[in-house]
C-alpha cells in the first residue's frame, strides 16, 4: 500500500486505547528491520528521521526507502520528520513527500513556539499532512539536538497551544529524556492525565528507550498514542554488527554484518510494538 499519513493512524489508536510505535531509522537495514517487524505482527508503523539523519543522507533517500517499504507491504506505514528544527527543514521534508511532520519549537518562548508551529501547520494542512509539535522540553540529547534539563508541559498551556496552532498531535514533557538514562526515569503520570483532560488530540511520548515497559503501558492508558524509540535501535544495530565482526574480523561484506544488525533491530521493534499494543491493528 502507499505511504499513509499519521492522522488516521493516531486517531484510531486514540479511539481504541493503543499507541503506534514510531521508530527512528538511520539506514536501509533499519528500514527493512522496522517493516519486517511490523509485518510479522500485523501492526501499523511510523518510521522517522531526525535532522541529523537527513543531513547524513537527505530526505529523498529516506522518503524513497520508506516508500518502497510501504508499497511492498500490507501494513500502513508513515514517514515522519522527527524534531524538525526549522520551517525550512519542515518544508523540505513536506515537499519530498513525508507523510507526517514534526516542528519542534519547544526551545522557543511560548508565543514563538505557537508562531513557528502554526506556520508549519498552515503549509502542511493545505495538502492534508498532519503536524506534531512539542511543548515543554523533553530532556537529554538527541543527535545534535540538546534537550536541556526538561521543563514539564503545563496542561493549561498545552490546551491553549493546541487550540491556537491546530496541531494534530502533541509531544509532552513529563520526565522522559532522549538518550541513555543514568537511573530509572521517574515520569509525572498525573501530569499526563491532567494534560489529557484538557487536550483532545493524540499525545506523543519521546525519549522512550530505557523507559520500563509497564510505565510505557501506563502512559498509553493515560492518552499517549505515539511512542518514539531511537537510542535502543542504534544500540541493537551496533550490537549485531559488532558481534559478527568480533567473531569474523576478516569479514568485508557489509551485507553480512548488517544483516545481524537488522535482526537485532527487528527483534527490538517487535517487542516494542507489543508493548504499545499495536499488534494486529493494521487492518482497520
Ligand atoms: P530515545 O532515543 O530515548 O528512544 O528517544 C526517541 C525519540 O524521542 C525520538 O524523537
Amino acid at each position: 500500500m502507499s505511504l499513509v499519513t499519521t492522522k488516521e493512524m493516531l486517531l484510531d489508536a486514540q479511539k481504541n486505547n493503543y499507541a503506534v510505535g514510531a521508530f527512528n531509522v538511520e539506514n536501509m537495514e533499519m528500514v527493512m528491520a522496522v517493516i519486517a517487524a511490523a509485518e510479522e505482527l500485523n501492526a501499523p508503523v511510523i518510521m522517522q528521521t531526525t535532522p541529523s539523519t537527513v543531513k547524513y543522507a537527505n530526505v529523498d533517500y529516506f522518503y524513497a526507502n520508506a516508500k518502497v517499504a510501504a508499497e511492498k507491504s500490507f501494513v500502513p506505514v508513515a514517514i515522519h520528520l522527527d524534531h524538525g528544527n526549522s520551517f525550512e527543514l519542515a518544508m523540505t521534508a513536506f515537499r519530498a513527500g513525508y507523510t507526517s511532520i514534526m516542528i519542534d519549537g519547544s526551545h522557543e518562548q511560548f508565543e514563538d513556539n505557537i508562531r513557528i508551529t502554526k506556520s508549519v501547520v498552515d503549509a502542511c494542512h493545505s495538502a492534508g499532512v498532519p503536524v506534531e509539535a512539542e511543548l515543554g522540553k523533553v530532556g537529554g540529547k538527541e543527535d545534535d539536538l540538546e534537550g536541556g534539563d526538561g521543563g514539564y508541559t503545563d496542561p493549561q498551556d498545552a490546551k491553549e497551544f493546541v487550540e491556537r496552532t491546530q496541531v494534530d498531535s502533541l509531544a509532552v514533557a513529563i520526565g522522559t529524556a532522549h538518550g541513555v538514562y543514568k537511573g530509572e526515569p521517574k515520569l509525572d503520570l498525573d501530569r499526563l492525565s491532567e494534560i489529557r483532560k484538557v487536550v483532545s488530540i493524540p499525545l506523543v511520548l519521546h525519549g522512550t528507550s530505557g523507559v520500563p515497559d509497564d510505565t510505557v503501558k501506563e502512559c498509553v492508558k493515560r492518552g499517549i498514542c505515539k511512542v518514539n524509540y531511537a537510542t535502543d535501535l542504534r544500540i541493537a544495530f551496533t550490537k549485531g554488527v559488532v558481534e559478527v565482526l568480533n567473531e569474523h574480523p576478516e569479514m568485508i561484506d557489509p551485507k553480512k554484518y548488517n544483516a545481524q544488525g537488522l535482526k537485532h533491530v527487528k527483534e527490538y521493534v517487535m517487542s516494542k510494538i507489543k508493548v504499545v499494543g499495536a499488534e494486529n491493528k493494521a487492518n482497520r
